[in-house]
């Protein structure tokens, strides 16, 4: 027999907070929406995003037809919650006008996954300004002669 007298097995209530993903945040993180990248043939827009303060990086391009976004896809280098907000960006995002694309904010992808934990909000951001920055390039390079 060993000495189980050491071992603590309930460790009792966790300090702080605890963090709860929902099954709508779990299924866009296990199973993430989009992701991939385009090929530089099939890009008109494309931005690079980072949050200095977690070092999260976020990549994301566009393929625009008609002014609406026809193909998106993205590349995280993020946490759960960044991975599954971005997911679900993409899914609002995809075949929106560029303009209604361009109005999605981080509360309207939270709230497209039913919540996320307030500790996580900020990375909701590196999604929705990914596409901010892609929808830019977008409109730099067709102002380009
Ligand atoms: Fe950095 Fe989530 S902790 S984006």
């Amino acid at each position: 027999m060993g000495d189980e007298g050491s071992i603590k097995r309930d460790p009792g209530p966790l300090p702080g907070p605890v963090l709860f993903y929902n099954e709508v945040v779990i299924d866009h993180f296990m199973k993430p929406r989009n992701v991939g990248e385009l090929s530089e043939a099939d890009t008109d827009g494309f931005g690079l995003v980072g949050d200095p303060a977690c070092g999260d990086q976020m990549k994301l391009w566009i393929a625009v037809r008609d002014d609406r976004i026809d193909r998106i896809a993205f590349k995280s280098f993020g946490c759960p919650g960044a991975i599954a907000t971005s997911s679900m960006l993409t899914a609002l995002a995809q075949g929106e006008t560029i303009e209604a694309a361009r109005r999605i904010s981080d509360d309207d992808v939270i709230e497209a996954l039913g919540g996320i934990p307030e500790k996580k909000r900020h990375c909701s951001l590196l999604g929705v300004r990914a596409l901010q920055a892609a929808i830019e390039d977008w409109e730099q390079r067709r102002s380009r002669p």
